[in-house]
């Protein structure tokens, strides 16, 4: 294993605007160990089939693309009705296994109970509050969900409604959400902490009969008062009928007669079975509106058959899960991570699992290493500005409890720095561990690129697309990259957890992802993010098409220009804007929250435009460097650019009630 670290600057051809830059070389590979590949999910499955290659493998899925994805769709999923028809693909609009029948709760609890796994235990709830854990099985959930499901239709909700729902990291609200699966109501949840306005927006914009909230949570040890701003944000909204409430933390709150219910009451009497509704597999799932970085919140539809298949899949090939692993999903049920990975793949595949409420840092920086030690995690999958703000807080937290249950870790939601994949390892995974660093989308709905257990890792590369996943870099023109170029990440082949449509838009549908290579290409989904392929074909996410700088007519990453800040000794955190430039296009500003304890010096500012330019060549240097206490972020942890490059060119910053820090906000210079 080479462990040696080399960035290597390119030289520029004139003229070729679309070539994106390709600046960073990481040339370290960590070899999966033996031990893990040859007891692996993917590699059974392998053995089964008769491959030893991986990249043989991996191609033989996209050119057999229907017979891998029926055989997984019998495979991870239990049918009503089987299918017979695979897919039926009229670009851009694909139904995927469209004459059979399935029901999403059935395939995550009914099935279960009928089983030994009825007494397993599901979920492992750590509330916030230190010693409040509750312990669900799958037979619990099953009750739960079932009463609140009889709930529901005694308040007469029926197929296809949409029920809002505004909940914390609790499990009920995974029940929630499976009563509504369980009688084909369609799901719409909103992340707890967008604001009242966030809520209120997206209950109009789906027009829900239902809003199911609760009374407040716990948040770095205070109460947040959620049933006041559930109120205030659907003061005007029509549609709602009914509000029901799950009594959380006791607090005093509003009350409208009539129309709000205790979640308590409204189960009381009802009966703990319910029938899991058999449904086209085309009939949506949910609607989940996504994080709002780019204006008005697009409401993505997922379908239920294909989102049947594709999460269980992807989940037991990349992160392995067996019947013994507890998994631990760090995100929130209100991102797509959550609703993949921690509430509908997680109980298909018949897994623990845990669901902490609060926040990583109380009641101190240890948290996450006490859970992991308390309930012997063994998988951990978070994001990478998880992981530098422990990297900022120090190795010292991690050292004092016993992490060795952990057998794999992942990442996803940004490009990871190597800096903060190398801490992870060592620190976290004990040095051995392997990373999974999936890329995905909410509109993909599962994992496309991503390594498998048996895939050599190069610290930054999410690797190679997906088995089923055709997965391509292509130039502007519709051709894909050599290797080592840079373009657009194209999906070239439709997959069952793909988004099938956007809520009340068809038209924006057709134009943000299928519009840009239809002339050459009609069914290619442009997923708005750009990526170079290096010699071995692996791919370097570098961020979203937006937030790619032009420097001088070459694209650079802004993520590799913050990689190599942050890979600085002293910088804990940093975002790069471009900020326009008569001579050059756009010049690069980068803004960087130091690690505790360091002076601000015009010196150090200096120190790190010096250490950039050599770690990714002088045209990636930034022109000026600011330094914040804090850099903005989204709640999910994506580094806003769009706003803070608004407010550094002092103009309207918009809604910042999506940040997790809007006062970071004010704290980004005016620079012009
Ligand atoms: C980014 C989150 C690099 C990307 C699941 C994508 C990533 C957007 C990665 C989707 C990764 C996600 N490496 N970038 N491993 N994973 N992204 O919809 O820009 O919240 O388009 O879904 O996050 O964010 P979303």
């Amino acid at each position: 294993m080479a462990e040696e670290k080399k960035y290597k600057a390119v030289t520029y051809e004139k003229g070729e605007e679309a070539k994106t830059a390709v600046l960073m070389e990481e040339t370290r590979v960590f070899e999966p160990p033996k031990e893990l590949v040859e007891q692996s999910n993917v590699w059974q499955w392998m053995q089964k089939k008769g491959f030893t290659d991986e990249r043989e493998m991996r191609k033989w899925t996209v050119d057999h693309l229907e017979e891998f994805w029926g055989e997984m769709a019998n495979e991870y999923a239990d049918w009503d009705v089987p299918f017979k028809t695979v897919l039926d693909w009229q670009p851009p609009y694909a139904k995927w296994f469209p004459d059979g029948k399935i029901s999403m709760t059935y395939n995550c609890l009914d099935r279960h109970v009928k089983t030994w796994r009825r007494n397993k235990v599901a979920y492992i709830a750590v509330g916030e509050p230190v010693d409040d854990v509750r312990l669900f099985t799958f037979w619990d959930l099953y009750r739960e969900v079932n009463k609140l499901a009889n709930g529901l239709k005694s308040l007469g909700v029926e197929k296809g409604d949409r029920v809002s729902i505004y909940l914390p990291m609790i499990p009920e609200l995974s029940i929630a959400m499976m009563a509504c699966a369980k009688i084909g109501a369609v799901h719409s949840v909103v992340f707890s902490g967008f604001s009242a306005k966030a809520y209120g927006d997206r209950v109009k914009d789906g027009e829900s009969v239902v809003s199911i909230t609760c009374d407040g949570f716990w948040r770095r040890g205070k109460t947040v008062p959620l049933k006041a701003q559930a109120d205030e944000g659907i003061a005007d909204a029509p549609s709602v009928r009914n509000q029901i409430i799950y009594r959380r933390t006791g607090q005093d709150i509003p009350w409208n007669e009539g129309k709000d219910i205790w979640w308590h009451d409204l189960i009381k009497d009802q009966s703990r079975e319910c029938e899991s509704l058999p449904m086209d597999p085309e009939d949506r799932l949910y609607i989940l509106y996504t994080s709002g970085t780019t204006g008005k919140p697009k409401g993505i539809e997922h379908a239920v058959g294909g989102y049947c298949v594709g999460p269980p899949q992807t989940l037991s090939w990349v992160f392995d899960l067996k019947e013994d692993d507890v998994w631990w999903c760090a995100a929130d049920v209100g991102w797509v991570t959550g609703h993949s990975y921690i509430v509908y793949a997680p109980l298909q595949l018949g897994m623990t699992g845990i669901m902490y409420e609060g926040s990583p840092d109380f009641p101190d920086m240890g948290r996450w290493w006490k859970i992991i030690e308390d309930y012997g995690v063994t998988v951990l999958y978070t994001s990478p500005t998880a992981i530098r703000m422990h990297m900022r807080a120090g190795e010292e937290w991690a050292e004092k409890y016993n992490l060795s249950s952990l057998r794999l870790l992942g990442t996803v939601g940004e490009p990871i720095n190597p800096e903060a994949w190398i801490w992870y390892r060592k620190n976290i995974g004990a040095d051995k561990l392997q990373i999974m660093d999936t890329w995905w989308q909410t509109e993909t709905g599962t994992f496309a690129i991503s390594p498998l257990p048996i895939t050599p890792l190069k610290p930054g590369s999410a690797t190679l697309p997906l088995p089923g996943f055709g997965v391509e870099v292509l130039d502007e023109k519709g051709e894909p990259v050599p290797l080592g170029g840079g373009g657009n990440i194209v999906q070239t082949k439709p997959w069952p957890a793909m988004l099938r449509a956007f809520w009340k838009d068809p038209e924006r549908y057709m134009s943000t992802y299928w519009e840009y290579y239809w002339d050459t290409h009609p069914g290619y989904y442009l997923a708005g993010d750009k990526a170079r392929k290096d010699k071995d074909g692996y791919f370097w996410v570098q961020g979203r098409i937006d937030d790619v700088l032009n420097v001088a007519g070459h694209r650079i990453g802004n993520s590799e220009v913050e990689s190599a800040c942050v890979s600085y000794p002293e910088v804990a955190e940093a975002a790069c804007i471009g900020k326009p430039d008569e001579v050059k296009g756009e010049v690069i500003i980068a803004f960087c929250a130091l690690k505790a304890g360091v002076e601000e010096t015009e010196d150090l500012k200096k120190a790190i435009r010096t250490h950039v330019g050599e770690d990714l060549g002088k045209i990636a240097m930034p022109s000026e460097i600011h330094f914040v206490a804090d850099v903005p972020k989204t709640r999910s942890g994506k580094i806003m650019r769009r706003i803070i490059k608004s407010k550094a060119m002092g103009k309207d910053v918009g809604e910042t009630s999506t940040l997790s820090n809007p006062e970071a906000v004010d704290a980004i210079p005016t620079i012009v």
